[in-house]
């Protein structure tokens, strides 16, 4: 490959990045909330993957469940208590209100510190660089469900 094709691909990819990353921040995927519980619909029509969803459970910039939640996982040291114990949530409750409490947990509790990982809108004070984006992509809102689903 040449220099200046190797340059226009250098360019194609950065100018594409920029496009995904604003139509990623300006478009959710629709959704519906039903009797204000529950999403009962996947976001993306996929199966999520469970041991994805874990490892998001844990990351400190995604999910993050651990800073407020105790969970069933062993090998991380500090598990929060100021949300509840998760163990067990996949018993408790349906996939629908899983979905719901991760995507805007302020509809189920308008005073929960839990924060909405699906939304883009309505918040005070955002960072230059968090602006109009979410904490977690659709998918990743998917994979999370079917790991606590997994909790019984
Ligand atoms: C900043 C703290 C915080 C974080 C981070 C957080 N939560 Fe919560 N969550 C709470 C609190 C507090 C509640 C209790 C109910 C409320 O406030 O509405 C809660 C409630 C819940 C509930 C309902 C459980 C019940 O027994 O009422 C589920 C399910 C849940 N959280 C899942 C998660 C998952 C999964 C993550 C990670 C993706 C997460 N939460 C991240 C604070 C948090």
């Amino acid at each position: 490959m040449g220099i200046r094709t190797l340059a226009a691909v250098a360019v194609g990819v950065a100018l594409s990045l920029a496009v995904n990353g604003d139509a990623a921040a300006a478009k959710l995927v629709k959704y519906k909330i039903v009797d204000e519980t529950s999403i009962p619909k996947s976001l993306t029509g996929k199966p999520g993957d469970a041991k994805k969803g874990r490892a998001l459970a844990i990351n400190r910039k995604k999910g993050n469940c651990l800073a407020c939640h105790a969970m069933p996982i062993p090998e991380q040291p500090f598990h929060g208590n100021i949300g509840t114990d998760l163990s067990g949530a996949g018993g408790r409750y349906s996939e629908g209100e899983l979905r719901l409490r991760l995507v805007d947990s302020k509809v189920v509790n308008p005073d929960t510190i839990m924060p909405a990982f699906y939304k883009n809108t309505g918040f005070h004070r955002v960072l230059k660089k968090f602006k109009g984006k979410t904490i977690l992509s659709a998918q990743e809102v998917e994979d999370i469900i079917a790991y606590v689903k997994t909790l019984k």
